[in-house]
């Protein structure tokens, strides 16, 4: 049961891009999710935010998005089930009615070397992660139908290039830029923009559990032309234009933002 509190935006006003937009983050409460969350919050955006273990997290980040004085429901589900998923989609629904953008962030990691994962860890993977984004995408247009929507995901580098141990988030990824494209052309006569962003390392929990992160950072800074490892911050920003109705010319992209490591 979504707990529902009525606060209005202070940024709700003419001009915020997000104002009254009803956005649902999966993994909304940390990393990469809630940098993601403060900027649309502060931009006028409802927000419904999905979570699954870190629950003292959500919590936190459910009172910043608060204090920014945008409306904020929290959804509790587990991804890797179909139940869960629709479960979550029916608190939106019974929370505010619609839903403008859906943002698919969660990401459930696995790593190892390629063919050591037990077949039921790669099953888990790609439900959790794939058909999840397909599960969710399904469930986003039906609450979309009749008005503009927009659908954004969040991959990584690893879904082009080889990272020692990330077999499994790399096929993944892939996967999902993949139906993104697909999710473009079928949704796009229904006013519904898919498009993703693929970030490089980014300085969140995720990166860190990687086995060998420190050496994979300490290479990937040396070849970045902007000098650095990514904050949440710089991703944000990328969904956020996605997301926005400035971004309504760009269909089934994946955007690339990870300091120019990739051209390399
Ligand atoms: N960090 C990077 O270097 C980087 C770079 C490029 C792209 N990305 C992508 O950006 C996105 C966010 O990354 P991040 O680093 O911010 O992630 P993160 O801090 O590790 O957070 C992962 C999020 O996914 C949620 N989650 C995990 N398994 C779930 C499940 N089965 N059901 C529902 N939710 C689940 C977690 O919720 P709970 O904690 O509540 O369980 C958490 O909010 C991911 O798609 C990631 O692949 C990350």
């Amino acid at each position: 049961m979504a707990v529902h509190t009525e606060t209005k935006p202070k940024s709700s006003g003419i001009g915020a891009r997000f104002a009254d937009k009803v956005v649902l983050i999966t993994g909304g409460t940390r990393g990469i999710g809630r940098a993601v969350a403060l900027k649309m919050a502060a931009e006028g955006a409802r927000l419904a935010l999905g979570f699954f273990k870190s629950r003292q997290k959500a919590k936190e980040t459910e009172s910043e998005v608060k204090a920014l004085g945008a409306e904020c429901v929290m959804v509790r589900g587990n991804l890797a089930n179909p139940e869960s998923i629709q479960k979550m989609f029916g608190e939106v629904q019974e929370a505010y009615g619609r839903l403008d953008i859906f943002v698919a962030n969660a990401a459930m990691a696995m790593f190892g070397p390629t063919l050591e994962m037990s077949l039921e860890d790669w099953k888990l993977t790609l439900d959790a992660n794939v058909t999840a984004f397909y599960l969710c995408s399904k469930e986003a247009a039906k609450m979309m139908d009749g008005h503009k929507g927009k659908i954004v995901a969040l991959t990584s580098y690893g879904s082009k290039r080889y990272i020692p141990g990330y077999a499994a988030m790399g096929t993944n990824k892939a996967a999902i830029e993949a139906l993104v494209r697909y999710l473009a052309v079928d949704l796009a006569p229904r006013g519904i923009t898919v498009n993703a962003v693929n970030g490089g390392p980014v300085d969140t929990e995720s990166l860190r559990i990687i086995p060998g992160n420190e050496e994979i950072v300490k290479e990937s800074v040396k070849r970045t032309p902007a000098g650095r490892i990514g904050q949440p911050e710089d991703l944000a920003n990328v969904v956020a234009f996605l997301a926005s109705d400035e971004a309504d010319w760009i269909v089934g992209q994946t955007i690339i933002a990870d300091g120019g490591v990739s051209i390399y």
